[in-house]
């Protein structure tokens, strides 16, 4: 059994059936059963990461955890400090304790001296984790063309939109960490996924009014606004950070790729989205 904490989240719903595709039962953790209604054929156990008394019921029976949570934002008043770093120390506390394997989720950039508050708390998780005993794989992840394809749906563009980020498809990230879940010989590996593009916002913004996922006027936040307001708000920091750091990605010579499947194109993402 594989237990997906997070499997109620955008990679959670591609990845669960996947998972059951490839015949794997599977158990996912919410902290609220009804945002796990709708997901077909899995058990579904109610825990929160922060709170590792409801853990070793979760992985009871798991041969494999998948940590696809983050606490960057949604609901609960969840923060990178006590969901990223601190739930996933509880989290793999109870993988370890139970014989589980654990598959973390993480960012491509995790570094101890990040600019962004969740790139340091994914360093950190992915510290504990090596540290902890339990067998491991890391997936890192570049931003999720679906993520900011919700966040631009009116394209709003934070500061001055001419850094080149990269971005990739849910599904091929959820294809990296089913193959992850199921093959050992990954264990002890840091896996890193991007798609083939490296688009600034204001190209992202472009594709999304061509592909009509966003409707409306391009409109920038200046620079010196979010700066402003980053001495108060970990979005603001975040933004300024992905206005300014090297966010791009080679995925020809880093990328992991499950066999047979080319990471896809943004376009074809946004595509498929609107086909969904
Ligand atoms: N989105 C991106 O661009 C991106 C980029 C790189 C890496 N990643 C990583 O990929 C993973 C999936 O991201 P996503 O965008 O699919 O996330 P998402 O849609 O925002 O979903 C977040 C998930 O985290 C769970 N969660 C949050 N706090 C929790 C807590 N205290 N206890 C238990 N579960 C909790 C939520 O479950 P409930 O609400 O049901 O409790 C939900 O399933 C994350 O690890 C993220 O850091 C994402």
């Amino acid at each position: 059994m594989i237990l997906v904490a997070g499997g109620t989240g955008r990679l959670g719903k591609v990845l669960v059936p996947v998972l059951r595709a490839s015949g794997s039962e599977v158990r996912v953790l919410t902290r609220d059963r009804e945002r796990a209604r709708g997901i077909d054929g899995v058990e579904v156990v109610v825990g929160d990461v922060r709170d590792p008394v409801t853990l070793d019921a979760a992985v009871d029976g798991a041969e494999v955890v998948v940590s696809a949570v983050h606490g960057f934002a949604g609901p609960g008043r969840v923060t990178p400090a006590t969901v990223d770093r601190a739930g996933n120390a509880h989290l793999v506390d109870a993988a370890r304790r139970a014989g589980a394997d654990v598959v973390l989720l993480s960012v491509v950039g995790a570094s101890p001296d990040s600019p962004m508050e969740l790139f340091r708390a994914k360093y950190d998780a992915e510290q504990h984790l090596r540290r902890s005993g339990a067998a491991w794989t890391i997936v890192r992840s570049t931003a999720f063309v679906e993520l900011w394809a919700e966040i631009m749906a009116k394209p709003v563009v934070l500061g001055r939109g001419e850094n080149p980020i990269n971005f990739v498809a849910v599904a091929d990230v959820a294809a990296v960490v089913a193959d992850a879940v199921g093959d050992r010989t990954r264990r002890g590996q840091v896996l890193e996924v991007g798609g083939p593009d490296d688009l600034t916002f204001d190209q992202f913004a472009a594709l999304l009014l061509e592909c009509e996922v966003a409707t409306g006027k391009v409109r920038h936040v200046p620079r010196g606004v979010l700066q402003a307001m980053a001495v108060v708000s970990r979005r603001a920091r975040a933004a300024v950070a992905m206005d300014t750091d090297d966010m791009t990605f080679d995925s020809e010579s880093r990328g992991a790729r499950p066999a047979g499947r080319a990471p896809t194109p943004a376009r074809l993402a946004l595509d498929q989205l609107q086909v969904a």
